[in-house]
């Protein structure tokens, strides 16, 4: 799936603070990823229409992003309001930047590419979650996919076999035991993957050492991807 179809994860929500902005990849292209002081976040393309600086190293002042080079402010649809060098200039509306439609769900900041993504359904949300972690990879989505497949974690309440079902656009659910997961898979690049990892529940249940259980389990995902990717490679130059 490119990023010119269905929702894509970007981020945990609870890692974009107001105020704050951050770089991201999907498919290899950079995206500036912010969240304004009313709490709204965006995703944009991370280039500066000026002189192509990336947004990401930019400030957030108030409901604007300001570019860090020459200090040039876009509003929340993209559009330069201000430019500091020629304060009286009223700005060209045709210097903007591109902007895509995000949402946030299940804990995770979603964007989509299409121009009619609101009449998509996002992916469904619970009414808590507790976050786990952002796990990113030097590897394909499809062997970060199969690692997860192959790696699924114990429960931290009750008991029961894991299991993991997709259920949208780059976002899979897991039950083990009595409980549950969503995890979203953002395709970085060809070699560059993340998974976005929240638990269904309330943190008076899983704050804390509920979190702590999962995030273990995801470091057992990485070393197996990692090992597995080094058997693969002795394999590799052993062929040869
Ligand atoms: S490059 Fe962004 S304001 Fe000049």
């Amino acid at each position: 799936m490119t990023f010119a179809q269905g929702w894509h994860p970007v981020a945990l929500s609870t890692s974009v603070e107001p105020g704050s902005s951050a770089g991201t990849h999907i498919d290899g292209k950079e995206y500036v990823v912010w969240r304004d002081n009313s709490g709204v976040v965006h995703v944009w393309e991370d280039r500066c229409p000026h002189r192509g600086m990336k947004l990401s190293f930019g400030f957030v002042r108030g409901d604007h992003i300001a570019c860090l080079y020459h200090g040039w402010q876009y509003d929340t649809g993209g559009r330069c309001r201000y430019i500091p060098a020629h304060p009286d200039l009223e700005v060209p509306t045709t210097i903007t930047v591109p902007v895509f439609t995000t949402i946030e769900a299940v804990g995770m900041i979603w964007t989509n590419a299409e121009p009619e993504a609101s009449r998509l359904s996002p992916p469904m949300g619970t009414s808590e979650t507790v976050p786990v972690r952002s796990l990113y990879v030097n590897s394909s989505a499809d062997s970060l996919l199969d690692a997860l497949r192959a790696n699924l974690p114990s429960a931290f309440t009750g008991q029961g076999e894991p299991s993991l079902v997709p259920a949208g656009d780059n976002l899979w659910r897991i039950a083990t035991g009595d409980d549950r997961l969503i995890v979203g898979l953002q395709r970085l690049g060809d070699d560059r993957a993340s998974l976005h990892i929240v638990i269904e529940g309330p943190g008076s249940i899983y704050g804390g050492a509920g979190q702590a259980h999962f995030l273990g389990w995801t470091a057992k995902v990485r070393y197996a991807l990692e090992h597995g990717q080094a058997a693969a490679q002795v394999a590799r130059a052993e062929a040869v």
